[in-house]
């Protein structure tokens, strides 16, 4: 039988039980565990691979509930949990001494977000506590846009997958952390910078050699497929380097005609950002099934959620 189920009841009945389920949200699929359930939260960690000093995010059905997790919130963390939850915005601030550290790393800061998914929110809406719930893929491997994705990768090990349909937005949510009550940008995500600024002003980068000790999930090789992916401004001057290779490309507008091409994924035929970085990673997944030599994938514009999928593009790329 399948581990995949639409069924909240049976998820709110197995979470009471302290054990760890995959859920939806509308950036990609989590695995998630009661936060205040040590045993549920250690699973997390054994079933995805990843290191303990890796801290979670907490997800919360409100912020009216901010305040049981964090403390100290600056005033420009208020402006923007206003201006953006429930949605793809993880705000990292003081944590409440009651929140465990096997769930922040043993950091004095935790990572909070309000998912804007309809079944993530009915589900923690009848919980007594939050969640906690990184991506639910195996550590440094592609994250899952849909039930079948997570299935994939746990279903021997998983008791269920709460089935919430292909995630809306597909790109990890953006990581916001404070300095002196400033905003400092700790991960590129499914809300553009731009938006952010637009609310709070300039919002500092993190440079890649501060991002170790900031954001320790942040290591330069993550979000991979197994295949050997390039990255490349030109694709049909990057295809004529592979004369006689089985090739998948990726490309955001335009497909490109070519009999090496085995795969080809075009993301938005209108130019629609937003549409391509929802198609990311499911676009990945399918190439990555094709037993291809290797992916070209184009460079996108650098702007608003372009940058986004460009990072995750150039991670992608990493071996
Ligand atoms: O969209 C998302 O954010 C998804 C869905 C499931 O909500 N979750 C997700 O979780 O991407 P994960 O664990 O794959 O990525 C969380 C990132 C990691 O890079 C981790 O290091 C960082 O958040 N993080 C968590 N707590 C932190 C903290 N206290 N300080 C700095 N970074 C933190
Ligand atoms: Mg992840």
């Amino acid at each position: 039988m399948s581990v995949i189920s639409s069924s909240i009841p049976k998820a709110v009945a197995l979470l009471n039980q302290e054990q760890t389920i995959g859920i939806p949200t509308e950036t990609v699929y989590g695995l998630a565990a009661n936060i205040y359930s040590s045993k549920a939260v250690e699973r997390i960690f054994s079933i995805k691979k990843r290191p303990f000093f890796n801290p979670l995010i907490v997800h919360i059905k409100s912020a009216t509930v901010l305040s049981e997790i964090a403390r100290d919130i600056p005033e420009k963390a208020n402006l923007l949990a206003k201006a953006f939850w429930p949605g793809p915005l993880t705000l990292v601030l003081k944590k409440q001494i009651s929140i465990p550290d096997l769930v922040t790393g043993g950091k004095d800061t935790v990572a909070i977000r309000v998912p804007n998914h309809p079944v993530a929110l009915a589900l923690l809406n009848q919980l007594a506590y939050p969640l906690a719930a990184p991506s639910a893929n195996p550590f440094g491997s592609l994250s899952p846009t849909t039930a079948i994705h997570v299935a994939d990768y746990f279903e021997e090990v998983l008791p269920m997958v709460l089935d919430g349909g292909a995630c809306q937005r597909g790109i990890e949510s953006t990581i916001i952390g404070f300095e002196n009550g400033e905003p400092i940008l700790y991960r590129l995500g499914s809300l553009a910078v731009e938006d952010i600024e637009a609310i709070v002003g300039p919002v500092k980068m993190i440079t890649h050699d501060d991002i170790a000790p900031a954001a320790p999930g942040m290591f330069s090789k993550h979000y991979a497929p197994s295949t050997t992916t390039f990255l490349t401004a030109d694709v049909t001057e990057k295809l004529k380097m592979f004369p006689d290779q089985k090739i998948g490309v990726l490309v955001f507008q335009k497909g490109i005609d070519d009999p090496k091409i085995v795969q080809q994924e075009i993301l938005s035929t209108t130019g629609n950002l937003a549409e391509a970085a929802s198609q990311l990673y499911a676009a990945l997944h399918r190439l990555d099934k094709c037993h291809l030599d290797c992916i070209i994938a184009e460079r996108f514009p650098d702007v608003g959620l372009g940058k986004t999928i460009n990072d995750r593009l150039k991670r992608a790329t990493k071996k």
